[in-house]
């Protein structure tokens, strides 16, 4: 019988990880293309000694009481980690691994990718060429015009390190100013030149309304009616971070009535978000399958980072990225 340590993973990890997490561990792959559901997760997990799971899964107490005693860590392919319950892990000594920073420069350029695509309606322009030009608008001075970041002012909803990111990245696109809204104090606001704001200014004031901020459940459908109602008929928002903090109704409301210009989404609820859901199908609503952190080297980095916090969990090391609480 093997005395290697047991690893559960709810989906597969670039190689570079995953190469160095099998050289000293019997590594268990969910192998299915659909996302494991939480009654197959506890079925799986029985003895293990961590688990490797990615932002999309629940970890919970009915998961942790099926892994059992061995169970020493919980390393997620991810930043955020909203669905893991830290302190149930804690307090069964397991330890909660992520990988923040690393992919702060990515989520930013996507978040960019979305400002850009939603204003300047890369979905209609696409549209357009695949339906060779059929609406005949093209001669129009003003076919498909919207506003630009230059000169505009710029919201941005938790100045974290990838709201950071993102206004550091804008900052090359001439944007005027920089407002921004967070619940924790904020070290580094001024390297951009960001100005504090309430959540309501924010709305009413920026052209750019840009969700960076982790979720919690303060601030599940923050983006509801009332927020966009507050918005700029012209206003672009932008979501990079969890689909929980928007009320997908009221959005789609916002974006059928002109009470808000065009949307970017790579977070929506649930995900993958299904091809019929009335978002999807609006032009001026761009839509990604969570890829803010989808580039290959930031993946593999990430892959690395999330083998080193297992590895170390099991050997009882300090992680290299800890989840404290
Ligand atoms: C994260 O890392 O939390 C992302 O949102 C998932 O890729």
């Amino acid at each position: 019988m093997s005395e290697r340590p047991k690893i559960f993973a709810t989906r597969g990890i670039p190689s570079p990880g995953m190469d160095l997490l099998q050289e000293e561990c019997d590594v268990t792959v969910w192998p299915h293309a659909r996302i494991i559901s939480h009654e197959e997760l506890e079925e799986s997990v029985v003895g293990v000694d961590g688990i490797l799971c990615h932002y999309i899964n629940k970890i919970d107490d009915h998961i942790l009481d099926a892994a059992g005693p061995n169970l020493k860590v919980v390393a997620t392919f991810a930043v955020g980690y909203d669905l893991i319950d830290v302190e149930a892990c804690h307090k069964r000594n397991v330890r909660v691994g992520h990988t923040p920073n690393v992919l702060s420069d990515s989520v930013a350029e996507l978040a960019v990718a979305l400002i850009l695509a939603s204003s300047r309606r890369l979905r209609q322009g696409m549209a357009a060429i695949t339906n060779g030009l059929a609406d005949g608008k093209w001669e129009n001075g003003l076919y498909l015009c919207g506003p630009e970041t230059k000169g505009s002012t710029v919201g941005i909803v938790g100045l974290g390190r990838i709201g950071l990111a993102v206004a550091r990245r804008l900052k090359g696109f001439d944007v005027a100013k920089f407002l921004y809204y967070d619940v924790n104090e904020v070290p580094w606001a001024a390297e951009v030149s960001a100005e504090f704001t309430s959540f309501e200014k924010l709305l009413t004031e920026s052209d750019f309304v840009v969700a960076c901020c982790s979720s919690n459940t303060d601030n599940w459908g923050l983006f509801d009616k009332a927020a966009f109602k507050k918005m700029k008929s012209s206003a672009v928002f932008v979501n990079v971070t969890r689909g929980v903090l928007v009320n997908q109704d009221d959005l789609y409301e916002a974006l059928t009535t002109g009470q808000i210009f065009a949307a970017g989404l790579d977070a929506t609820t649930p995900e993958p978000i299904s091809k019929d859901h009335p978002l999807v199908k609006l032009d001026n609503c761009v839509i990604l399958p969570h890829i803010g952190s989808s580039t290959t080297a930031t993946r593999n980095t990430m892959s690395i980072m999330t083998a080193k916090n297992i590895l170390a969990g099991i050997k009882g090391e300090p992680l290299v990225q800890c989840v404290k609480n």
